[in-house]
């Protein structure tokens, strides 16, 4: 049986109590993910294999809902923000909500049939996740960007379709500001 409790979800550090799980991705886990590849490697070897994000979950597989944060550390790799792998959730009809807690960021979101959106991440503000919309969140800052998600304990996670062929727009540094461009790679 389930019973009720208050969980504390500290905005700075994105720490969760109690959780019950959580994992860490560090940069090399994501290969293939940023455009340069050069960079990439450069990065992952002279930076001592930095961590990238961290994911911090409440969740009771006897419950429909879960809420949990990411962790997003900041860095580039080749002008490209450090970003998380990108989803779109298995079960079809599962939205998600985001809400920044604090840093800076971007919501890079594309749905089924191609159209591409953005939404700001900065605290305060509540990203809606409609289902059917891959989405991807990238550290635009120079500090933390720790947001707070909840959905569907059995949402799911599709990362294949965005492994396989990307997503059609890169987040980079141009002018010291963020800047959505084309995915030259883009399947
Ligand atoms: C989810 C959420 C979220 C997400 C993390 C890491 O569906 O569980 O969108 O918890 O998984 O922010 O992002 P990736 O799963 O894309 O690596
Ligand atoms: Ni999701």
């Amino acid at each position: 049986m389930l019973f009720p409790e208050g969980v504390a979800i500290d905005g700075i550090s994105g720490e969760v109590t109690p959780s019950t799980d959580r994992y860490t991705k560090k940069l090399s886990e994501l290969s293939g993910l940023f455009h340069d590849a050069a960079a990439f490697d450069k990065v992952v070897a002279e930076g001592g294999d930095p961590i990238a994000y961290e994911v911090v979950d409440y969740r009771k597989q006897e419950c429909d809902i879960c809420f949990g944060t990411t962790i997003m550390m900041p860095g580039q790799v080749g002008g490209e923000y450090f970003m998380t792998r990108g989803h779109f959730h298995e079960r079809k009809d599962c939205g998600e909500g985001y809400y920044t807690q604090s840093g800076e960021g971007l919501l890079l979101l594309e749905s089924r049939e191609g159209e591409v959106r953005t939404v700001e991440m900065k605290p305060g503000i509540c990203a809606f996740i409609p289902p059917e919309w891959a989405h991807r969140s990238i550290n635009t800052g120079s500090e933390k960007l720790v947001f707070v998600w909840f959905c569907a304990t059995d949402a799911g996670h599709d990362y294949g379709t965005i492994r396989e062929r990307g997503m059609r727009k890169l987040v980079v540094e141009r002018d010291g500001r963020p800047a959505i461009i084309d995915n030259p790679n883009f399947a």
